[in-house]
């Protein structure tokens, strides 16, 4: 879908463009400092945070005193299917493709809402004796958190809608979108 056939359907815009690549920059201000001279893994959850991984690994990489180096692989779960709520429980759909012991694991993802998902992948990544685990994510919605889980950068919190655009979808649109919007009622389907 062009992103003029998606605008009828959208109630607001919740985070803009500009908006949300200032808060994947200061997120990459910090990142870069903290891991400057070491090396980096960053592991994009799929299929949401590929935008948002893609963005950050190119904002780090400008820093002068960030990472000596950046790896980046992808894995890919799935909590939510076609739902609107999470069922909790999480499928692995994608593993990392290398080894990832030993090192700097940093988990980024688009969103963390009831934090099934980021904690089953805290516990997966764990398991496999990192250097050091952190998570990163963009997108706060902390009002039905069901899971403590650790997020060392967190970009901005939103509202307790349902949110599309910059990676998140409905029914697999919107992902395209490039930026964070409020769907309107009357475009979810019955
Ligand atoms: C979304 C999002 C996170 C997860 C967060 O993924 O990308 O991975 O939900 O929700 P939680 O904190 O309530 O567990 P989804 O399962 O919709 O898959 P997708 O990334 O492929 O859209």
């Amino acid at each position: 879908m062009t992103l003029n056939a998606y605008e009828p359907t959208i109630e607001r815009t919740l985070a803009s463009r500009e908006e949300i690549a200032a808060t994947v920059a200061r997120l990459a201000d910090r990142i870069a400092a903290d891991y400057a001279g070491k090396p980096l893994l960053l592991i994009g959850v799929l299929k949401g945070a590929l935008h948002v991984s893609v963005d950050l690994a190119r904002e780090i990489s400008r820093r002068i005193d960030g990472p000596s180096e950046i790896r980046m692989e992808y894995i890919c779960v799935s909590s939510y299917g076609n739902a609107t709520r999470s069922s909790g429980e999480v499928r692995l759909l994608k593993d990392v493709d290398r080894e990832t012991a030993g090192q700097n694991v940093l988990i980024i993802e688009d969103i963390i809402d009831n934090g099934h998902t980021l904690a089953y992948l805290r516990d997966l990544f764990q398991r496999r004796n990192p250097a050091t685990l952190r998570s990163c994510v963009l997108f706060d919605k902390p009002y039905r958190r069901l899971v403590n889980v650790p997020v060392e950068y967190v970009g901005m919190t939103v509202p307790d809608e349902f949110v599309i655009g910059y990676g998140l979808d409905y029914q697999e649109l919107y992902r395209n979108l490039p930026y964070l919007a409020q769907l309107k009622a009357s475009a979810f389907s019955s």
